[in-house]
């Protein structure tokens, strides 16, 4: 068994589920605002390409986030699929009501690893979100609802710099024991490394198994994709990307967007592993992405093979 620093590194799944962020992480933070019926587009887009997961959008305050005001609109819009699961992003009680009154598949809970994230983010301190998250999953319980709760900056903080692996996996267990379903442990501002996400998923698969844990991995120094193929080696086979790598977060300031799905596909059909996503139909949706955002979108696959080269290219 190959080793780095006592932690194996060989235990990679057959097959990985993504969650498309786009819609949610991404438009958050892009400068225009997406007109409802193209967030629709854009979802049912996704689901027809053959992402089974999305996160549709976030029923957070209007003021926070101005871009998700439409969030019952969006759900309500939405030509639902049998096989696909609607996300929703919920920071507290206010957010639990609305999206189950929009009927969600899923709920993810958010706070942060960092008291200062979480106060910026969230208005609160980690105590308070924790405090939120246990009532919340409480009633999650009680409306047959899943729940998974996102922690963002679970690797490095844009104010209290990196991130100890202790801390994360001790709020992680804490998480367990209140009932979430699943544990997304966020590089939200895209400055983790391959090591810090072996460690930090070495540990807590160790405790609580491969299953119930999935990864979420901005590319602000283009090193998103090792830390998918870090945390893949982890046995972990869930993680959010973003079509066409659009996002990043709001109170994060430099981060960019989240890996992107294109890539992350790409990558995963050249290894052999499973996904239900058709690469050609999901290339579509970028185009849809370049038209409305009026820019040609980071995804490395999608430039290579449908971005026009210039003439000195080939020179
Ligand atoms: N949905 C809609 N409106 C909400 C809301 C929700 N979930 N939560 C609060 N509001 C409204 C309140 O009704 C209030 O409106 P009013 O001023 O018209 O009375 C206003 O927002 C402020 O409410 P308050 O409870 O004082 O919240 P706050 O100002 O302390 O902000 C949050 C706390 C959590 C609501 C806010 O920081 C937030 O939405 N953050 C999310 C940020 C985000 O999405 N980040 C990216 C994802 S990681
Ligand atoms: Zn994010």
């Amino acid at each position: 068994m190959t080793q780095l620093e006592g932690i194996e590194t060989d235990l990679w799944p057959d097959e990985v589920k993504l969650m498309d962020v786009g819609p949610r992480d991404g438009l958050q933070n892009e400068p225009y605002m997406l007109p409802t019926g193209k967030k629709i587009r854009l979802i049912e887009a996704l689901a027809d390409a053959g992402v089974t997961r999305i996160q549709a959008t976030s029923f957070v305050s209007p003021k926070a986030v101005p871009q998700m005001a439409d969030a019952a609109e969006v759900m309500a819009g939405i030509k639902r699929r049998e096989d696909v699961r609607y996300f929703a992003l919920v920071p507290n009680e206010r957010g639990y009501d609305r999206a189950l009154a929009s009927e969600v598949n899923d709920i993810a809970l958010v706070l942060s690893a960092t008291d200062t994230m979480n106060r910026k983010n969230l208005n609160m301190s980690v105590a308070e979100s924790m405090g939120v998250a246990e009532r919340l999953l409480r009633r999650a319980k009680d409306d047959a609802l899943a729940a998974r709760v996102d922690v963002s900056v679970a690797f490095v903080c844009a104010y209290e710099g990196a991130v100890h692996p202790d801390k994360v996996a001790a709020q992680t267990d804490a998480l367990f024991e209140l009932g979430a379903d699943q544990v997304c442990l966020c590089d939200t501002t895209g400055r983790a490394d391959p090591r810090h996400v072996a460690r930090l998923f070495a540990m807590v698969r160790r405790k609580h198994g491969s299953e119930r844990l999935s990864g979420h991995f901005h590319d602000t120094y283009g090193m998103a994709l090792a830390n998918t193929v870090a945390a893949m080696q982890q046995g972990i086979a869930f993680f959010d990307t973003a079509i066409g790598g659009l996002g990043g977060c709001p109170y994060s300031p430099g981060a960019s967007g989240n890996v992107a799905t294109e890539d992350v596909v790409s990558m995963l059909r050249q290894m052999g592993v499973a996904s239900t996503i058709d690469l050609d139909r999901l290339c579509d949706v970028t185009d849809f992405v370049k038209d409305f955002s009026g820019a040609i979108p980071s995804s490395a696959y999608y430039r290579a093979t449908r971005v026009e080269r210039k003439p000195a290219l080939h020179r």
